[in-house]
């Protein structure tokens, strides 16, 4: 395309992108919020998710109104907490109770909360099986006598058919199992929980359980999802020794069945986690078997003073060593290649399960019982929003780098590079309050690389002007598998630094994935 046509196709894209995406396009408010970040990331794209009570998300009588906004603006990912589960949905045999899940998921042919809002769901839990009240159906292990083995297989199917068949296309990863891994060592092979299952079917029901999920939407990751899997140890062993097992046997359409691993990460603060250590040899472990993960439940609980909901934290100094921790978890799933998504257990302090099951802990999400950030949720942001240390760059078009940005005056053009010039070094320093990065030449002194406001074509040009207050001045640095980085004003996330290869002049362009969006950012 001429750049005359390629510049006018982008002023009717700005226009329309004025126009009819607002709320996308402008951010507000002091953080830039971790699902833009995430939305950045490809990981972490539509899978930086939360789990949370149905209830509280319909605000149910008032409940909890700031929930469904909250989720809305900062996960890309959302899960039941309880609705998916066996014990909730299957009130007895061929009868279901689907309303809470369907208020997420809409009832077939219909759209629920989640997509409405372009969230995707993380299905939990098609097998739960512990034969305690939360998991197993209690009218299944009221009749446990009178089932026969051959009737308890086609109850399986029927269920599995029912549940991952009702929202079939609609939930991209479902743990098929959770929990099925014993505590201690208990003979079996795995050491498999006894439950009602494992005493009707023996191991096989979880060679089921993954043919039938599969039967129902072939298009659906699968995950066996545990606890105290995280750091390696025997039930890490077992964990990853039944999904070797599991991948070895095939699904109903005679494919291999292929089952990931969902690590719970239901952590204290005294577990770091560091490269080198038995967090990093499980999934390196995975990665090396071409396995995936996501981790799916991960909360950090401290000390607290009050009873339920266990909202104040007994040493405030804790709330900073529980952010080192959230940073070292997200950090460890944003390094390998093979996780495929991350979640929170709980939006916020206000309503997590911690405090009921954990007595005298709580305090353990990344937003107070206010909704207010705490250290752990700007270290999640500076962990998906910065990509490169604070230091002086060059700034080079990826097409062509013999070139870099260059200040000259008040005004910015691309010039050949040279080391010596002070104007074509560019100081990066990141605001992880903000989530952004500010662009300083070394001259004019003072200065900084900042955007006409308003943001609209054909005004959006590029200026070094004195550094001030406005966030005109704040980018945010997007990596992409190439090495090369976008650069995007804070305001308007849509739109990009770009070099139109013909001009001399780099501007602010929507982003159409064109060569000159894209920026080289060699450290000087
Ligand atoms: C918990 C819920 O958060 C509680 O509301 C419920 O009372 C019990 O279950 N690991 C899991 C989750 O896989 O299903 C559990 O959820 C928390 C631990």
């Amino acid at each position: 395309m001429s750049v005359g046509r390629r510049i006018g196709a982008l002023a009717a894209g700005l226009l329309l992108t004025s126009l009819l995406c607002p709320a996308e396009a402008q951010t507000t408010g002091s953080r830039i919020g971790l699902k833009n970040l995430a939305r950045n990331r490809v990981s972490f794209f539509d899978r930086l998710g939360v789990a949370v009570p149905m209830d509280r998300l319909q605000n149910a009588g008032g409940i909890d109104p700031q929930l469904a906004p909250f989720v809305a603006a900062e996960y890309s990912m959302v899960s039941c907490e309880n609705e998916l589960k066996p014990a909730w949905i299957w009130t007895g045999p061929g009868s279901y109770d689907t309303a809470a899940a369907d208020f997420l998921l809409g009832a077939p042919g219909r759209t629920g909360w989640a997509r409405a809002r372009g969230l995707a769901v993380r299905g939990h839990t098609v097998m739960y099986p512990r034969d305690q009240t939360f998991c197993n159906p209690r009218w299944l292990l009221d009749n446990e006598s009178t089932i026969t083995p051959a009737q308890a297989r086609q109850y399986l199917r029927d269920y599995i058919s029912f549940v991952v068949g009702r929202y079939r296309g609609k939930i991209k990863s479902w743990d098929v199992v959770n929990e099925c891994i014993a505590d201690g060592p208990n003979g079996n092979s795995f050491d498999l929980v006894d439950n009602f299952w494992l005493r009707k079917l023996g191991r096989d029901y979880l060679v089921l359980a993954c043919q039938f999920a599969h039967e129902a939407d072939p298009n659906a990751e699968l995950y066996v999802n545990d606890y105290n899997v995280e750091s390696s140890g025997r039930k890490a062993d077992d964990q990853f020794a039944l999904v070797q097992w599991l991948n070895s046997q095939r699904n109903l359409d005679n494919t291999p069945i292929r089952v990931g691993i969902g690590l719970q990460y239901h952590i204290t603060l005294g577990e770091t986690i560091s490269p080198g250590d038995g967090h990093y040899a499980v999934v390196q472990r995975l990665a090396d078997n071409g396995i995936p993960f996501q981790i799916t439940e991960l909360d950090v609980r401290i000390p607290v003073l009050d009873g339920p909901p266990g909202i104040f934290p007994a040493n405030p100094a804790d709330l900073v060593t529980q952010g080192e921790r959230y940073r070292e978890a997200l950090t460890m799933a944003a390094s390998f290649p093979n996780c495929r998504g991350f979640q929170t257990w709980g939006a916020y302090d206000g309503s997590s399960w911690i405090s009921y099951f954990f007595g005298g802990q709580g305090a353990a999400l990344p937003t107070d019982a206010n909704y207010q950030p705490k250290a752990a949720y700007f270290a999640m942001q500076e962990v998906l929003g910065r990509p490169l240390s604070d230091g002086v760059y060059a700034v080079k078009p990826n097409a062509d780098r013999t070139l870099a940005l260059t200040a000259q005056g008040s005004g910015v053009r691309l010039a050949r590079f040279e080391t010596a010039l002070p104007e074509q070094r560019w100081g990066l320093t990141w605001s992880a309050a903000r989530g952004t990065y500010t662009l300083a030449p070394a001259t004019p002194l003072g200065s900084r690389l900042g955007v006409d406001a308003p943001l609209l074509y054909p005004a959006a040009s590029l200026q070094v002007r004195p550094a001030d207050a406005t966030s005109t001045q704040e980018f945010v640095v997007i990596p992409t598998p190439s090495g090369a980085f976008r650069l995007a004003p804070r305001n308007a996330l849509t739109r990009t630094l770009s070099s139109p290869m013909l001009l001399s002049m780099p501007g602010i362009y929507n982003f159409d994935g064109a060569p000159g969006n894209f920026w080289q950012l060699a450290p000087l």
